[in-house]
């Protein structure tokens, strides 16, 4: 599935596209950390998720120390994946949400693969995550990319040499 996604960097021009996909296909727990807003994408959940996202405009340096991404599939935005810097150098965490309607058909591989490669290109060696052994897909998308996976009761921490990951393409 090499290719089957691009990454751009979030800015204004894809953010729209973003929360579109994020309001009718994801739930807001997936996507935002919680804020206090009627359930469901109230006005202020959504002007919440565009401040969210412009907070880390300033990328790997600015104040999050976070590089989010649109990712898209052809022309369209269909998720996001972000990496932010750990305080060990050369470290990044990474996490990602698709749309319901990209799930189940490799994306999140290729995005996370993707994801691989801008770390490596930005001097990065390591790449790690936390899941929840409950979440399937996510432990399915971290071993397919050959991280190395510690669990810890309900807990799962993925941690990903660059350096023993294979080409993507
Ligand atoms: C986690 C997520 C990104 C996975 O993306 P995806 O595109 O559906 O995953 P893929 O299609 O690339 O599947 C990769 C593997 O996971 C498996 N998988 C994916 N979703 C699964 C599910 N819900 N249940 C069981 N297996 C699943 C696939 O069968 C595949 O297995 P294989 O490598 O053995 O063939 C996506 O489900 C998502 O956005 N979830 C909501 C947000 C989230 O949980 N993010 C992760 C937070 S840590």
């Amino acid at each position: 599935m090499a290719g089957a996604v691009r990454l751009e960097p979030v800015d204004e021009e894809n953010l729209e596209s973003l929360l579109s996909v994020a309001a009718a296909e994801a739930e807001p727990g997936d996507v935002m950390p919680p804020v206090e807003a009627p359930a469901g994408w109230s006005h202020a959940r959504r002007e919440a998720f565009r401040e969210f996202h412009r907070a880390s405009f300033g990328g790997l340096d600015g104040p999050t120390r976070t590089l989010m991404f649109a990712v898209l599939a052809g022309a369209e935005v269909v998720g996001m994946v972000r990496m932010t810097r750990c305080d060990a150098p050369g470290v990044v965490e990474t996490g990602m949400w698709l749309g319901r309607s990209a799930r189940g058909q490799g994306l999140g591989v290729a995005t996370l693969r993707e994801l691989l490669n801008a770390a490596a290109g930005a001097g990065m060696h390591s790449v790690v995550a936390d899941t929840t052994r409950a979440n399937v897909g996510a432990v399915s998308v971290l071993r397919s990319c050959g991280a190395k996976l510690l669990e810890h009761g309900d807990k799962v921490h993925a941690e990903i040499s660059l350096d023993a990951t294979p080409p993507s393409r």
